[in-house]
């Protein structure tokens, strides 16, 4: 198997591990004891210095890098490598004094003030010139410092400040339509702006959509969206290309999060050098271990299979949600082994030591204020023990996965836009139970841009397309034509890629794909409704329903009651040497459970063993070695045959085969000398 070339750090030995640090909070009497603790922890690398700023140029002519210095060889004197921050995600008071008009303002026209975070206009001119001095000067200094492994740029783009609406940005999105459109006449056509009488006649009456009486252009809204994502990418790029000339061989990263709305990864992470992700999964949420399990499978394709880092997480409880339950260290160490499990090499906390003070001062930390005997503490010197032992597994690749699912920003932020038949209808919501069936059934799973390249897979899902261009029409109709099997989730192929519609009966582009027409949709208020599907199985739908004609199609479930009793529920095409399925409801867990079986048996993909239910079963491929990762999620006590599965349990030191007992949260990671290659379904 070849691996492709990667920029991880290669100082960085095993699986990396650590946390955000932030030495400029204490004395440097305790940074003594940090790097012990550290080391008894087995950190290997700490971000510093994301929200330094303020503390490295304290006025607008005064510059202190010392304390950087001296951290930085504190760590490097003790072996651990340094992601540094560029720090530009908080500018310090004097900057935002001086230059009030670099403060963000709302949709209702409200400067947003200082004393917190991520107080930045995007398109700022005074922000661009602070930062790229800042990026520079601290490029320059720590070039060549034998810590410095990676720049971690910004912090959570988009995070508390996803949009601005000053005039600033008002100018900068004219810009930015000019280069997209060319002419007025082309963009009131794309917006379809004659309606409601918004027909643009000069680009200065273009401006974001600020607070309105009524709905505003639903075009102008996407293309905000889009703007803005480009507008935060800009100040990315801006930092990224001062450091890929001053530091060419630091890599860099910026942390998404959980994955984060506002802004489009996948033309973010063409960007990055390596992707990182921050998860904070909700304790409360019943999605969250499923969330997770997208997110890591999302982190890795988005950097092409390519290793990468969970930035951020916590050791127990956050402090910003109404309710903040720690969550368990065993759910912790699972759910860390699990990704890397899916890719991740390295695995990052927030935070190392908790802070003295401040608003995070109750969030969990590795190192709790407690000190070395609390819960905190001995959890992460545990992980970092366990990581130790599959420190060899650091750099093998989770092989290409025969299953494909399509996530799409653009279908994202228009689906979820006003004017709808139903506004339940929602991206996460439908993407989580699409990926479910596949996750439970333990195929792996890849996920890609609706115009990827799809060659290669035997089997894409798509959660839904609200807005579908005419290149992914054609790539989905290929795929099926030669031989692929492809599932589409409801109100899908309704718009393209400016909003309009594509003329005729929906799904528009899809409409030969799936072999169906569809002239209205049907939400459903309340409750769920019942469906029957073509094998015997009761399933149910809920929120949404496409009022569905058969052309080319047939029915494969139908609705057994309500007002759409006997109309299909889901339809599947013979299209070429493949099919197409459609859902025209959001499936209950019953039923997405057997479209995913019905799917994955006409493409033929199988799982690497029958998982038994709560098990996730992971592979990745070394050189030399197959690692087989099994996790035992649900907290309870199972056992796993493992078919022709043999060799050595890395956690334990203990040789397994035939059936293996996995504890509650149990996670064993089996190392099979000499198997190379074989892909996993
Ligand atoms: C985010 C931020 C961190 C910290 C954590 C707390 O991920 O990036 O600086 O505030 O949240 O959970």
């Amino acid at each position: 198997m070849t691996l492709d070339t990667t920029p991880w750090p290669g100082s960085i030995a095993g699986i990396a591990y650590g946390g955000d640090y932030t030495p400029e909070q204490w004395p440097e009497s305790v940074w003594v004891e940090d790097v012990r603790l550290m080391r008894e922890a087995h950190v290997s690398l700490v971000t510093v210095g994301v929200f330094a700023w303020a503390r490295s140029q304290p006025h607008p002519d005064t510059w202190d890098l010392g304390w950087l210095d001296r951290a930085m060889d504190l760590l490097a004197d003790n072996g651990i490598a340094v992601d540094l921050a560029t720090g530009t995600a908080s500018p310090p008071p004097w900057f935002s004094r001086r230059h009030p008009d670099s403060l963000p303002v709302d949709a209702r026209g409200t400067r947003l003030g200082i004393g917190s975070r991520q107080h930045i206009c995007p398109s700022s001119p005074a922000f661009a010139e602070a930062a790229t001095a800042r990026v520079e000067r601290l490029a320059a200094h720590v070039a060549g410092h034998p810590a410095l492994v990676m720049w971690h740029i910004g912090n959570e783009y988009g995070d508390h400040v996803t949009a601005c609406y000053c005039d600033v940005s008002a100018a900068h999105f004219r810009s930015w339509l000019r280069a997209r459109y060319g002419t007025l006449d082309a963009l009131n056509e794309a917006w379809c702006a004659s309606v409601w009488s918004g027909l643009y006649g000069d680009w200065e009456e273009l401006m974001p959509p600020r607070a309105a009486p009524g709905p505003i252009l639903p075009a102008l809204q996407l293309d905000y969206r889009r703007f803005s994502s480009d507008a935060l990418l800009a100040c990315f790029e801006r930092e990224r290309t001062i450091l890929a000339r001053i530091t060419p061989d630091i890599p860099a990263t910026t942390n998404f999060m959980r994955p984060n709305p506002g802004i489009d990864h996948w033309r973010w992470a063409l960007r990055e050098d390596i992707v990182s992700c921050d998860l904070y999964p909700d304790p409360l949420d019943p999605d969250a271990e499923v969330e997770m399990a997208f997110a890591h499978d999302l982190m890795r394709s988005l950097g092409r299979g390519r290793p990468w880092l969970v930035m951020e997480q916590a050791m127990a409880a956050v402090d910003w949600r109404p309710v903040n339950i720690p969550q368990e260290a065993a759910v912790v160490r699972r759910r860390n082994l699990a990704a890397v499990g899916r890719g991740a090499d390295g695995l990052l906390f927030f935070q190392w030591r908790g802070s003295p003070g401040g608003p995070e001062m109750l969030h969990s930390a590795m190192l709790p204020p407690g000190g070395t005997t609390t819960r905190g503490w001995t959890s992460a010197v545990a992980l970092g023990a366990d990581l130790r032992r599959l420190a060899e597994v650091a750099g093998s690749r989770c092989p290409p996965a025969q299953v494909c699912l399509l996530v799409d920003w653009e279908s994202w932020w228009a689906l979820e836009q006003e004017g709808h038949p139903s506004d339940a209808l929602r991206y996460r919501d439908l993407a989580l139970r699409t990926y479910r069936p596949l996750r439970d059934r333990g195929f792996a799973v890849d996920m890609r841009h609706p115009e990827d390249d799809l060659s290669g897979y035997r089997l894409v899902v798509v959660p839904n397309l609200f807005l579908v261009s005419v290149r992914t029409a054609e790539r989905l109709t290929a795929f099926a034509r030669d031989g692929g099997i492809v599932v589409i989730g409801p109100f899908s192929g309704v718009v393209d890629a400016q909003l309009r519609l594509p003329g005729g009966h929906h799904p528009g582009q899809l409409r030969d794909l799936l072999g169906i027409a569809i002239e209205e949709w049907w939400p459903i208020p309340n409750g769920r409704v019942s469906i029957a599907t073509s094998s015997g199985d009761a399933a149910q739908g809920a929120i949404w329903r496409d009022l569905i004609d058969l052309v080319s199609a047939e029915a494969v479930a139908w609705y057994t009651d309500g007002d759409l009793e006997g109309m299909p529920a889901i339809t599947r095409a013979r299209v070429g040497d493949g099919q197409a399925w459609y859902a025209g409801t959001l499936l209950d867990d019953a039923g997405m459970a057997w479209l995913i079986r019905e799917a994955t048996e006409a493409a033929g993909v199988a799982a690497l063993v029958t998982v038994p239910p709560g098990v996730d079963v992971l592979v990745r491929q070394g050189p030399d070695a197959r690692y087989v990762f099994l996790i035992e999620r649900t907290g309870a006590e199972t056992h796993v045959p493992l078919h022709d599965i043999r060799g050595t349990d890395l956690l334990t030191g203990v040789s397994v085969g035939g059936e293996v007992r996995l504890g509650p949260n149990g996670v064993m990671v089996i190392r099979e000398v000499g198997r190379r290659g074989s892909a996993h379904p």
